[in-house]
């Protein structure tokens, strides 16, 4: 019997999160996900989630300033990134430049810690530095008095950001930085099983997250806002959609049978982040309309609004480019394929399936 995407197969023992996909709730390392975005920081859930326990103040400094340190992008990425077409789409940009990081010969098995830690403090570099070389503005050096969140928005725009910015980036980074054996943390977990490094670990899952199923789909839920908003008539635009077999951005999961609880947390932030907001009543209205069409045209498939649907409105209140909106889900979710491959190195079983051959035999 094949499970066709491998659905409901359970392929590893994890301590690192829980996902009740029945009841919609999410946990950390056994914390409830809509309890610790309220009152921790980006750097106390990345150390939870790579060493296992909340940190006390004198541990998140140390986290804080090992990030810090390793912000700067080495020269040899820089030189490789000058010579990337202009075309070239952002999360082959992120691809490509975490990659020429492996040339570094520290990067051998077994992972380490202070290696998931400078993976992570790299990328927001990455993507700004793309982001002002793309714009013809020069780089804008890290700012070793903010903190991760923050200087990623400053290092993007040049400019201190706004605190409720940096708020509602750190609820959703905090939000995404993990969730189980998803697409992209599954080819982690594969690469790392064959024991190579962990540079070739978030190689893979850089790959697997580019593609619209997974982490692509922010900047499509714009897309069918902006139509909708465009045609003025919700129902009508979706309705074609679904008629035409197409799949509606920013609704089902693989995982969740319920209303996905990043959501509800998402949802939340943004009210409180824009207030009345016509944008915002579109969203709503839209998603509204939008179960209420699924369970019409996929009764029983148990369709709601995933992560991504209320990702894309808070990026849209903080003035994030679409463009921006994958790469930076990329950002928060290297924690949790970096304490994935973690993991996978301490327990280590190489990961190899079986297919099952269905052509003749000559
Ligand atoms: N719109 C319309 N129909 C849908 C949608 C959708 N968004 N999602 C699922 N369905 C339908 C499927 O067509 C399928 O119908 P069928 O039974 O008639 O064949 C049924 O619901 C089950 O869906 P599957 O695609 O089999 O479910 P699966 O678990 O494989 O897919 C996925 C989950 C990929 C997220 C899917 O719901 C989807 O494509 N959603 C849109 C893209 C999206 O929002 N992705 C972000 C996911 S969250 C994240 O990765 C962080």
């Amino acid at each position: 019997m094949i499970q066709k995407g491998l659905k409901g197969i359970v392929a590893a023992e994890t301590l690192i999160s829980h996902i009740d996909g029945e009841n919609g709730q999410l946990f950390y390392r056994g914390y409830e996900i809509k309890e610790i975005t309220k009152s921790f920081s980006f750097e106390e859930i990345a150390y939870l989630l790579w060493f296992g326990n909340i940190p006390g103040e004198k541990q998140v400094k140390v986290l804080k300033d090992q990030l810090k340190c390793n912000r700067d992008l080495p020269e040899n990425m820089k030189m490789i990134m000058d010579q990337f077409p202009t075309n070239m789409d952002f999360m082959s940009v992120i691809r490509t430049a975490v990659s020429a990081e492996g040339g570094n010969a520290d990067y051998i098995w077994k992972p380490t810690t202070s290696q998931a830690i400078r993976l992570t403090a790299l990328v927001p570099t990455i993507i700004a530095y793309r982001k002002r070389q793309l714009e013809g503005q020069p780089f804008v050096p890290p700012r070793n008095d903010l903190d991760h969140v923050a200087n990623y928005l400053y290092m993007l725009n040049g400019e201190v950001p706004l605190p409720a910015h940096v708020e509602a980036l750190e609820t959703y980074m905090i939000l995404t930085l993990e969730h189980g054996m998803n697409a992209s943390t599954f080819s982690a977990r594969v690469t790392a099983s064959t024991e190579s490094d962990i540079v070739s670990a978030v190689t893979s899952a850089i790959g697997t997250m580019k593609g619209p199923l997974h982490g692509g789909a922010p900047s499509g839920v714009i897309e069918l806002l902006d139509e909708i908003a465009l045609d003025g008539d919700a129902e009508k635009v979706m309705n074609e959609k679904l008629m035409r077999g197409e799949k509606l951005m920013g609704f089902g999961h693989r995982v969740y049978k319920t209303r996905d609880p990043r959501a509800i947390s998402l949802k939340v932030k943004i009210q409180e982040l824009v207030g009345e907001d016509p944008w915002l009543d579109l969203a709503i209205n839209v998603e509204n309309t939008a179960v209420t069409l699924l369970e019409k045209h996929k009764p029983g498939r148990s369709l709601f609004t995933n992560v991504e649907f209320y990702a894309a409105a808070i990026m849209k209140a903080i003035n994030m480019d679409a463009e921006l909106f994958t790469p930076t889900f990329t950002a928060s979710r290297m924690v949790g394929w970096t304490a994935h491959v973690l993991e996978q190195a301490e327990n280590n079983t190489l990961y190899r399936p079986q297919s099952k051959y269905i052509g003749t035999f000559k």
